[in-house]
């Protein structure tokens, strides 16, 4: 479909600057569409951490990646990704995906929110190595999705002056706010 939906360009773009063997994130397993994409991505000798605060993603993403018979590469991690930074060396990753917002169908009490999005938004860019991307889904469709989406969007503006580049996707003329994808590199000369 032309243009795609921000779901599904994440997944085309980001294919391609994955390598195998790397070390990657999904911090909102969800049902697991994610972490399967990466496990896919980073090939046999590569490694995916995934975290969710839900007990029942945990099972629906475990499931779906076993599914592919991709679960040798996926390390499981049912709490808040706020402390991803205990699972990973800092500069070690190479790709950390985010998708906000709760799962479809679900109770609404389990979405993401702003505070704990933006804690571990500064844990995964310094978990990230140089040139390594950070990938978020934004969904504003919903009050305390918009406030979120504006905070993280505000956020990773903040690191184009600590020399990241970032993009944001969109579709435009849609009746409520559409969903937006977020794409930072880190530098590849960087410490921060
Ligand atoms: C939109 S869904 C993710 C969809 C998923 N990436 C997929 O491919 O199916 C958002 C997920 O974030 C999870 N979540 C909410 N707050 C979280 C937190 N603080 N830490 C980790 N996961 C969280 C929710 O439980 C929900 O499963």
């Amino acid at each position: 479909v032309i243009p795609p939906r921000p779901t599904e360009l994440a997944h085309r773009l980001l294919r391609d600057c994955i390598d195998e063997g790397v070390l990657a994130i999904d911090a909102t397993a969800g049902n697991g569409h994610d972490t399967a994409f990466l496990a896919a991505a980073v090939g046999p000798r590569g490694r995916v951490l995934a975290f969710d605060i839900q007990a029942a993603a945990i099972d629906s993403a475990r499931a779906r990646v076993a599914a592919l018979g991709l679960a040798d590469r996926v390390e499981f991690h049912h709490a808040c990704h706020t402390g991803m930074a205990s699972h990973a060396a800092p500069a070690s990753v190479a790709v950390v995906m985010f998708n906000l917002g709760y799962l479809p169908g679900d109770d609404h009490d389990r979405t993401t929110t702003t505070p704990a999005t933006l804690q571990a938004l500064a844990a995964a860019a310094s978990l990230l190595r140089p040139g390594g991307v950070l990938s978020v889904l934004c969904y504003p469709g919903h009050p305390e999705g918009a406030i979120e989406a504006a905070a993280v969007a505000q956020d990773l503006e903040g690191l184009v002056a600590s020399g990241w580049r970032v993009s944001r996707y969109e579709t435009l003329g849609t009746r409520r706010p559409a969903p937006f994808w977020l794409l930072a590199a880190k530098p590849v000369q960087s410490s921060a």
